[in-house]
């Protein structure tokens, strides 16, 4: 099929950035009144609003049963007004309008965890993208900006009543009810209100701002969870810190308040002042969750705090421009971990993510631009490619400006645009502005789809000593898109000596020149660079710390890799060319022994400087990163028999090695933390090995190891070669996990994963699980345990795997759509199958066509079978 030929078809639901106008009506206040009651709430709103252009009175409202309407203190009768399903009309609306609505909402039976929900013991609400028109009638768009005052009152059993900004006002309504106001004295869009309401209890502490403002910290959980919110509260205090050092931005309300939510469709949100979080994202003890948990709340807690201005001071003038927010907020997110851990190693880790869920993403029918310029349904577009993709553009744009400049930029930028909603350009313009330099061309990478393909050769000659480098870049045609141009590539690259394995000085005039090392701005279809004053022909290191989001053809031999894999200081590019190297063996039958010479070299002195980045040495890329490198005729069992052959055999070539490094290293001694999870990490690493061996202490090591340690990543890894291997004990080991962590949702949803995840695992493995008194449909993070370990085992997931989406996605598209379309994304590359499978999940999903109804699932399935 010839995909460049086929007509694009657009549904009359699908909404275009070019078609963007203004609001008729701009709100100048909103006063909102929340009532919870057991069986409804009631909502009354007043909004006092402005005409801007010509056009309607519309308010956005879904869900709501309206009960009155009022304009400038007259009750509208029916003929002065229209409603329909989406949108209440105020007919020849004045200049000026004082809107005020009665409404009831049912918080109490919203499943889609979005508008006000209760979940358990509290009433949360999750507004972003277009949550809050299912509260009140609203222009629920992020261009239209307001100051809100809320009350919110309930009955005396939810003592906590909170919404956005400064407590005014608490009193008695009735004698078992209370009420609370909240002032909010900056301007925001209506995705950013929010209100909690509930049985909760609270961690405090403050800081001090650059400016000497004093500010409360809250953060409120259930009371058996405070204790784990210490991590969090210490990030939080490091990411303002860090905010005001590293990009001149204090806090600017005098309270900032999080609460944790255990059903969350997402890790987290940043509502003004009043985060809501997953309680994935906040609850963190190395006793009852892992390393990587334990990382990620951190990275989470910035990542809000760090929307308060980029996002929130600053907003998004329409949808479309959610890379805009959300690309610049994970870049910042990332730089702040950066400091968290090894620098090499953060890379390491945002790259695999980028690696092995964004490209595929890009490569697939779901392929999109950061700025999207159309879309059904806006919570499909909260993608890989929109957060991460759009987080690498802005690194590319902040490396080549250099520290002092792109400071100057984002300075102009929160000069020019504070208390604005803005786009994408006006990013783009203020950091040229602000910096000197123009970066205008970087423009493109927002609007174009696809992982651009940087094609390299080299050339030495020994005569004139002389090295070129030869650059070419494809870009792979997408019917919706058809003129791609060439994008700006940073190529950050070194070059050594074969025989010392010392960087050669670069001497070219071709690269950037304010950058301290060696960079290459490539803005053409094609272009050659040469290097001079090369005694011996060197050995090329390119795109180093993972310069640009681009896919590398590059011919480096395998005795290349190996000795980048020696010889690299930068991390990232060794652990890259380790990454490069198996590739090779399991996809194009290379041969593992330089691998294991390489990394036999390597890893004793790595092991000592830095654990963490030597247990990253040792990944192997996973069977659905490999997937996602085969365009067709995938057959998962045979990457899953490659990939287990190259695994025994490094058990096997590495002998006593795995041992001797267990009972070598010693986690509990290690006083910093990296350290620490390096040498967990690499216990872990060691065990499976030495599981494979058949080593016959095995057992009893991770028995011990299991028993012995509070250390959730200990304890986990442990269970893992007991249950995986079917050790004598793991039944006793599973059940005394479960004894202990039964009332620990985030503890059970490892317990969960990790049996979804057995490599024998079966449809009767699953369905247990799934009909274990445990298991609910209500909690995305258990729903998400059960998938995502079953799918660590691509060949289940063509198995038994599809049935398992296919039922989630018809229930979910009733109860929670948002979450069905993103789980439907699983079979997203059904079509890259080996036949007869392809066929069969074609036939599936064909057949799913006619069962699902919500926007968000049918849009996403329409994509998928685009394919
Ligand atoms: N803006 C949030 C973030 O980046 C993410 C988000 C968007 C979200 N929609 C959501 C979170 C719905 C929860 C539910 O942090
Ligand atoms: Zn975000």
């Amino acid at each position: 099929m010839n995909i460049a030929q086929d007509p694009v078809i657009y549904t009359d639901e699908t909404v275009f950035l070019k078609d963007y106008q203004k609001p008729t009506f701009l709100v100048n206040s909103v006063y909102l009144d929340i009532q919870v009651y057991d069986d409804h709430t009631i909502v009354d709103a007043v909004l006092d609003m402005k005409r801007q252009t010509s056009g309607n009175l519309v308010l956005l409202g879904r869900d709501i049963e309206l009960k009155e309407v009022q304009l400038n203190d007259q009750v509208l009768s029916a003929e002065q007004y229209q409603l329909d399903a989406e949108q209440l009309v105020i007919l020849n609306a004045p200049e000026h309008a004082i809107i005020k609505t009665k409404s009831i909402i049912h918080p109490e039976s919203n499943t889609m965890l979005e508008g006000l929900y209760q979940a358990g013991d509290i009433y949360v609400t999750q507004n972003e993208a277009e949550g809050f028109r299912k509260i009140t009638f609203y222009p629920d768009r992020p261009d239209v900006l307001s100051v809100f005052t809320t009350r919110v009152e309930a009955n005396k059993k939810f003592p906590v009543l909170l919404a956005n900004g400064n407590l005014l006002e608490t009193g008695q309504a009735g004698d078992d009810r209370h009420y609370a106001i909240w002032e909010d004295p900056t301007k925001k869009p209506s995705y950013l209100f929010a209100c909690v309401i509930g049985d909760l209890a609270v961690l405090k502490d403050s800081y001090v701002t650059s400016e000497g403002r004093e500010v409360a910290l809250e953060i409120y959980a259930e009371d058996k969870d405070i204790p784990k919110c210490h991590i969090a509260m210490e990030a939080l205090k490091h990411s303002m810190r860090w905010d005001e050092e590293h990009y001149g931005l204090p806090y600017d309300l005098d309270n900032y308040m999080i609460v944790a939510v255990s059903q969350f469709n997402m890790g987290a949100m940043e509502n003004k002042g009043l985060n809501i979080f997953n309680t994935s994202c906040v609850l963190a003890d190395e006793a009852y969750t892992t390393d990587d948990a334990i990382m990620r709340v951190q990275a989470v807690i910035a990542h809000e705090y760090f929307h308060n201005w980029t996002g929130n001071r600053i907003t998004c003038r329409d949808w479309f421009q959610l890379c805009l927010k959300e690309g610049l907020t994970v870049f910042r997110d990332q730089s702040f971990s950066e400091d968290l851990q090894s620098a090499a190693v953060q890379r390491i880790d945002d790259v695999s993510v980028l690696k092995a869920h964004q490209f595929p993403e890009d490569a697939g029918p779901l392929s999109h631009p950061p700025r999207p310029d159309h879309f059904v349904e806006i919570n499909n577009f909260y993608t890989m490619t929109v957060y991460e993709k759009g987080a690498e553009i802005n690194r590319m744009m902040a490396n080549l400006l250099g520290k002092e400049k792109y400071r100057q930029g984002t300075d102009e930028y929160f000069r020019r645009h504070d208390g604005q909603a803005v786009t994408v350009e006006d990013w783009v313009y203020a950091l040229s502005a602000g910096s000197g330099i123009d970066l205008s061309a970087f423009l493109l990478w927002y609007s174009q789809p696809g992982t651009p393909s940087l094609v390299a050769e080299g050339q030495y000659d020994q005569a004139t000593e002389s090295y070129r480098l030869t650059f070419k870049q494809r870009l792979k045609a997408h019917p919706k898109y058809p003129n791609l141009k060439p994008v700006p590539i940073p190529i950050a690259l070194a070059l050594f000596h074969p025989n010392t394995g010392e960087q050669y000085p670069l001497n070219s005039t071709a690269l950037v020149s304010n950058q301290p090392d060696g960079v290459y701005l490539f803005d053409q279809e094609e272009a050659v660079i040469e290097f001079t004053g090369l005694t011996e022909q060197p050995v090329v290191s390119l795109l180093r710390n993972f310069s640009a989001p681009v896919n590398l053809e590059f011919d480096y031999s395998d005795e290349d890799l190996a000795f980048l894999i020696q010889h690299e200081t930068n991390g990232f590019n060794q652990w890259q060319a380790t990454q490069t190297l198996l590739e090779r063996i399991l996809l194009k039958d290379h041969v593992a022994d330089i691998y294991i010479q390489a990394l036999t070299h390597a890893l004793p002195q790595l092991i000592q400087k830095d654990p963490l980045l030597a247990s990253r040495l040792l990944d192997v890329p996973s069977e659905s990163y490999l997937a996602s490198r085969i365009d067709h005729n995938y057959q998962p069992f045979t990457v899953f028999e490659k990939r287990e052959a190259l695994l025994n055999a490094l058990a096997q070539h590495l002998g006593g090695f795995w041992k001797e490094t267990y009972h070598a290293l010693n986690p509990a001694l290690q006083t910093e933390f990296s350290q620490a999870k390096g040498e967990r990490a690499l216990q872990n690493i060691m065990l499976s090995f030495m599981a494979r061996q058949g080593d016959a202490d095995v057992f009893t090591l991770a028995e011990q190891q299991f028993y012995q340690n509070k250390n959730m990543t200990q304890r986990v890894g442990a269970l893992k070669v007991l249950v995986w291997n079917d050790a004598p004990i793991a039944k006793q080991a599973l059940q005394d996990f479960y004894d202990q962590f039964k009332d620990e949702a985030l503890s059970l949803d490892l317990w969960f994963m990790l049996q979804a995840a057995h490599p024998q695992a079966t449809r009767e493995t699953i369905q247990a699980l799934t009909e274990h008194p445990d298991y609910d449909l209500g909690t995305p993070n258990r729903i998400r345990s059960v998938l995502g370990g079953l799918n660590s085992h691509p060949v289940h997931t063509w198995d038994f795997g599809v049935q398992h989406v296919i039922d989630l996605a018809i229930y979910l598209d009733q109860k929670n759509p948002i979450l069905g379309a993103r789980l439907l994304q699983v079979l997203s590359r059904w079509y890259t199958l080996a036949e007869p499978k392809r066929s069969e999940v074609k036939d599936v999903l064909l057949a799913l066509q006619g069962q699902v109804k919500s926007k968000n699932v049918v849009e996403t399935l329409t994509s998928m079978l685009s394919a």
